[in-house]
């Protein structure tokens, strides 16, 4: 290997320095800008959780006021762009509407991508993180065939994405705060998680000075794997097919002989070896909100609480030091709220929009970044001469 290292899936290699967020994965710690994610959940708000993302310090009153002011300025989507979702079949998956709307808006915001310029950065971010929300509720009602919400800026942002997702014309749309603090706190909860793998495809396409909406765009298709973002339906499909906790004896069975390659999904993470603090925090959430929905007796709760219960005292998870994580208990707060399987992905997209920003922004703004070309272990053919195909 020479001055090579061998590091697949980059299991012991960093990829760069980062200011953003800190991880301790044995103590089960994370911090945005140092932090905790327990205090920020309890006590900020998504949008100010975006301020700090990306500014690295808390806002003062005016600062948040005039950046909240900012976000929903920019909510709406040019009416061109939202011709784009008439190209998709309604059965289309909401990730692949997504990848493909995010990449187009670097057809129509390209007025300020000097990527130099810290003016351009700012209101590129802020572009991308208003018009997210809009972008994943047209997605939606494409889905289910009803006419695109447009953004009412006088509600707060999660609200707004209630709204725009769930209203109908010619009938009032009453929001539920319980609903729409849930969806904040999920959101504060996914916002950032410093390299995983679709934050470092951002990194990735970033370093070659593209266009940052395509970066964006990249790191959509990244989450939309089951290994990652894409956990989250992924448990939910898992619930439904168990379907009754007399079943989960034998669900887990088959996990542990790795039968076709059946995980836990919602279980694992390659840097928490202790526990995955969001996963705790989303724990407590959907009691919370499930008692306030009066849906206490979920049975899809008891189910995931049944397999948490059973996984935590077996011997194959306790060696390979599997927890829940942040996908285990999200999707049955989605599904509370009333929000479909195939958008669970699709929501964490929204929460990670200004992770994906603010890395962007970190790099770029980063004299010294060069671009990411990692190398190879060659294992093909040895040189040989070309022979004309009447020979061969
Ligand atoms: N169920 C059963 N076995 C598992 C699981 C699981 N969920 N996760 C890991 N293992 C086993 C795996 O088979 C391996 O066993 P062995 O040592 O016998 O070969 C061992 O644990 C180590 O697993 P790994 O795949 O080498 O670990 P990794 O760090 O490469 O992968 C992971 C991490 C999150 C992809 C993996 O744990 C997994 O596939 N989990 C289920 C999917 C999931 O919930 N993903 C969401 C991750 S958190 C949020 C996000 O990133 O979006």
């Amino acid at each position: 290997l020479g001055i090579f290292t061998y590091d697949p899936g980059f299991t012991s290699t960093c990829s760069t320095k980062s200011a953003i967020t800190y991880i301790d994965g044995d103590e089960g710690v994370l911090l945005y800008r140092g932090y905790p994610v327990e205090q920020l959940a309890e006590k900020s708000s998504f949008i100010e959780v975006c301020y700090l993302t990306l500014h690295g310090e808390l806002p003062s009153a005016t600062q948040l006021a005039e950046f909240d002011q900012s976000i929903r300025r920019h909510t709406m989507l040019n009416e061109s762009l939202r011709k784009f979702f008439d190209g998709f079949n309604y059965d289309a998956h909401p990730m692949a509407m997504m990848t493909g709307v995010v990449g187009s808006l670097s057809a129509f915001y390209h007025d300020t991508t000097n990527n130099k310029d810290p003016k351009h950065r700012e209101i590129f971010a802020h572009r991308m993180i208003a018009k997210i929300p809009t972008i994943a509720a047209a997605v939606y009602k494409k889905t289910v065939g009803q006419p695109f919400v447009y953004p009412k800026n006088d509600l707060d942002y999660s609200s707004n994405l209630l709204r725009m997702m769930f209203a109908v014309p010619a009938e009032e749309y009453e929001i539920n705060p319980v609903a729409a603090k849930a969806l904040d706190v999920l959101f504060i909860l996914h916002a950032d998680h410093e390299q995983n793998a679709s934050t470092s495809t951002v990194r990735m396409a970033g370093s070659t000075g593209t266009n940052p909406y395509a970066a964006i765009s990249s790191g959509i298709a990244a989450l939309w794997g089951p290994s990652h973002g894409g956990a989250n339906e992924a448990v939910l499909e898992m619930l439904n097919e168990i379907g009754d906790v007399k079943h989960v004896p034998a669900f887990m069975q088959k996990v542990k002989d790795k039968v076709e390659g059946v995980r836990l999904m919602g279980f694992g993470h390659r840097v928490y070896k202790n526990f995955d603090p969001r996963a705790k925090i989303i724990r407590e959430q959907c009691h919370k909100v499930l008692k306030a929905l009066g849906k206490e007796n979920d049975p899809k709760m008891e189910l995931a609480l049944k397999l948490e219960e059973i996984a935590l005292n077996d011997d194959y998870f306790k060696q390979r030091k599997l927890y829940p994580n942040v996908d285990f208990y999200s999707g049955i707060i989605y599904e509370a709220l009333g929000i479909p399987v195939n958008m669970f992905t699709p929501m964490f997209a929204v929460g990670r929009t200004v992770g994906w920003c603010a890395h962007w922004n970190e790099m770029t703004a980063d004299s010294t970044t060069r671009i990411a070309r990692p190398r190879q272990v060659y294992t093909g053919a040895a040189v040989r001469d070309y022979t004309p195909v009447a020979q061969r």
